[in-house]
């Protein structure tokens, strides 16, 4: 039997509006993930053709035309007495990870408020769940040539840890030592990482260690732009491939790289960022600590308000 009294009628009418402002935010949320998606797959375009068909297979977009990157500004911080911002809602985790929820600890400090809806699949290379794995990375970096860094080098340093670590650590570029094993920080600034890790209650194992460059520069110079620019697909796609809870950003080089913010690492550090949707602390690199003991402490800081986010205590293990 239709009801049709005026009661049920407005039921109806506003059954209907519900499912109006339901597409629209469909529509609106399916653009996001469209703009964040072109992006990435730009970046893969001109170093890593295979790793961009894969993209264009998960996503379709790989030669889409160049889209500015939907980034909010750099907000600052809020200062210590606000309430903590409320982080972004869990991100879809998808089989390869642990299931521990993404949901980061009290306290966070967030620069901006994450879009309010992410749909499923909104990072890089994770629409239906599938993304590059490692590997798939590894490969496609190959013995690289596409900078003059491969001409001086000895080992090309791609990254050690835990494919499913839920933190990643990003380092600057291989010195001398990592040049010579392969593997990234091993000398005095790793064995230092290698303290403040334990001290965070991990072992190296537990997490994943990169670095913006994969090959050293000459002499320990700064990594120019192009080497950078040369590099920094493989990179994202690194953390597309781990999508850890967390990225410690150590330094200057890798903290504005990620963030495409030029903003000095004295300011930046300190303060939450997102990259990607996951959570971004930028620090000072170890070596510079080894240089300036002082400043260990502001470090040490910002590694508990990463210990804080991912519940962790110190000196325990994973
Ligand atoms: N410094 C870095 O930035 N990375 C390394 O791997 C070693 C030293």
């Amino acid at each position: 039997m239709i009801d049709d009294t005026p009661e049920a009628s407005q039921d109806l009418s506003a059954l209907l509006d519900d499912v109006r402002r339901h597409l629209l935010w469909q529509e609106e949320a399916a653009g996001r993930v469209l703009m964040i998606d072109a992006k990435a797959a730009l970046e893969l375009q001109r170093s890593a053709p295979s790793l961009r068909a894969r993209f264009a297979r998960t996503q379709g977009t790989a030669d889409a035309a160049p889209q500015p990157r939907p980034e909010a500004p750099p907000a600052r911080v809020p200062p210590p007495s606000t309430p903590p911002a409320r982080p972004e809602a869990p991100l879809p985790r998808p089989p390869l990870a642990s299931p521990a929820p993404r949901t980061p600890g009290a306290g966070m400090r967030v620069d901006a408020p994450p879009p309010a809806s992410r749909p499923a699949g909104a990072l890089p290379g994770t629409a239906n769940g599938e993304r590059p794995t490692l590997d798939e990375v590894r490969r496609e970096l190959g013995d690289c040539q596409r900078c003059k860094l491969c001409s001086t080098r000895k080992n090309l340093v791609f990254g050690s840890g835990n494919p499913r670590a839920e933190l990643v650590f990003v380092g600057e570029g291989p010195g001398e030592h990592e040049d010579l094993q392969g593997v990234p920080f091993v000398g005095a600034a790793g064995d230092l990482l290698t303290k403040m890790i334990g001290a965070m209650g991990y072992r190296r194992d537990d997490v994943y260690i990169c670095n913006v460059v994969k090959c050293r520069p000459p002499g320990n110079r700064n990594p120019e732009p192009e080497e950078i620019a040369s590099c920094e697909p493989f990179l994202r796609a690194q953390l597309a491939a781990i999508q850890p809870k967390v990225v410690v950003a150590l330094g200057k080089f890798a903290a504005q790289t990620l963030l495409r913010d030029s903003t000095p690492i004295t300011r930046l550090r300190g303060n939450w960022r997102t990259y990607e949707g996951i959570q971004l602390m930028p620090t000072f690199h170890p070596a510079y600590l080894l240089r300036s003991p002082a400043e260990k402490r502001k470090a040490w800081e910002d590694l508990q308000a990463v210990m804080k986010a991912l519940g962790k205590q110190p000196g325990s293990r994973a």
